[in-house]
């Protein structure tokens, strides 16, 4: 079976034809993981070059398709990496005590999949008796817009690979906000009522509004060190005064975006605004 060989020239032509006719950003994620991906296809369809499998590509479009698939990676879950769900409580105080009962406290899920996360941020607010989920308005934005169809609906099954009744375990009593039937998780309407999904393109648009708190996580392990940038202007951009920011927990700020982001809880990735004077 072959290994990675991004230098291979048939590689690049491949790329172009997959970001050229099937419309989907190649040149914004790093090559180690578009040939992972690339190459699992290939030996699903046991084919051994880069060369063969553009040509099978351009002639079978179910293929496109699985390739397409293959290529968004959506993995997400509800509390992922609970120990940092338990740091965020803490922000979601400490913005609850801030301001008067009338203003919001805006939160953007950004890159949120299929909506566990933007619905695990209001569980959480509704679950602490120091955080008021009524000034609570969270925004879920995602680039695929299937998967934003997923996150509206809010349904959410048990499979072999994904065990929602343990993902949720970290809220202690979560019958409370999510109504289960048989293996179908639906999240209660107390808590999609605080969220609002749209599409949007995290390298190539403005933020969708200023907020207290973005969550970031698990998209910079996929994009190449440009987009990386790119995507960390438009956080920057989104924070207000004070604001925090959460990124995936093996994820990194790189060194050019970091005069705008202060520690909070290091090894959690969770960060303030630095404030203009101090960058
Ligand atoms: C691995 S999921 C992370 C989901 C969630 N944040 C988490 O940590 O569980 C990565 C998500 O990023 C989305 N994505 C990829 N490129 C994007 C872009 N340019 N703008 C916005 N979202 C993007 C994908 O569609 C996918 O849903």
């Amino acid at each position: 079976m072959p290994s990675p060989r991004e230098d291979d020239p048939s590689f690049e032509p491949l790329l172009e034809y997959v970001e050229n006719s099937l419309h989907f950003q190649t040149s914004s994620y790093n090559d180690a993981y578009l040939d992972r991906r690339i190459s699992a296809r290939m030996r699903r369809r046991r084919v051994d070059e880069y060369d063969e499998y553009h040509e099978l590509l351009q002639e079978d479009e179910d293929e496109q398709q699985e390739l397409l698939d293959a290529l968004s990676v959506n993995v997400t879950s509800f509390f992922r990496n609970p120990e940092v769900w338990e740091a965020l409580r803490d922000v979601l105080r400490e913005l609850s005590k801030k301001g008067s009962r009338r203003d919001p406290i805006k939160i953007w899920s950004a890159a949120c999949s299929d909506g566990r996360e933007a619905y695990s941020l209001g569980m959480l607010a509704h679950d602490d008796s120091q955080i008021d989920e009524r000034r609570i308005e969270i925004t879920g934005t995602d680039i695929k817009r299937e998967i934003l169809r997923a996150a509206r609906a809010a349904e959410y099954r048990a499979s072999e690979t994904n065990d929602v009744a343990e993902q949720l375990d970290p809220i202690g009593n979560w019958e409370r906000y999510v109504e289960r039937d048989d293996d179908v998780f639906r999240v209660a309407d107390a808590v999609t009522d605080m969220v609002e999904f749209k599409r949007h393109d995290l390298i190539r648009q403005d933020p969708p509004g200023t907020f207290d708190l973005v969550v970031c996580r698990n998209l910079f392990i996929y994009i190449n060190a440009e987009s990386k940038r790119a995507v960390f202007e438009t956080l920057g951009s989104a924070l207000k005064e004070d604001g925090y920011l959460t990124i995936g927990m093996t994820e990194t700020i790189p060194p050019s975006c970091r005069g705008q982001f202060e520690p909070v809880e290091k090894r959690l990735r969770i960060y303030r605004a630095r404030d203009d004077q101090e960058r």
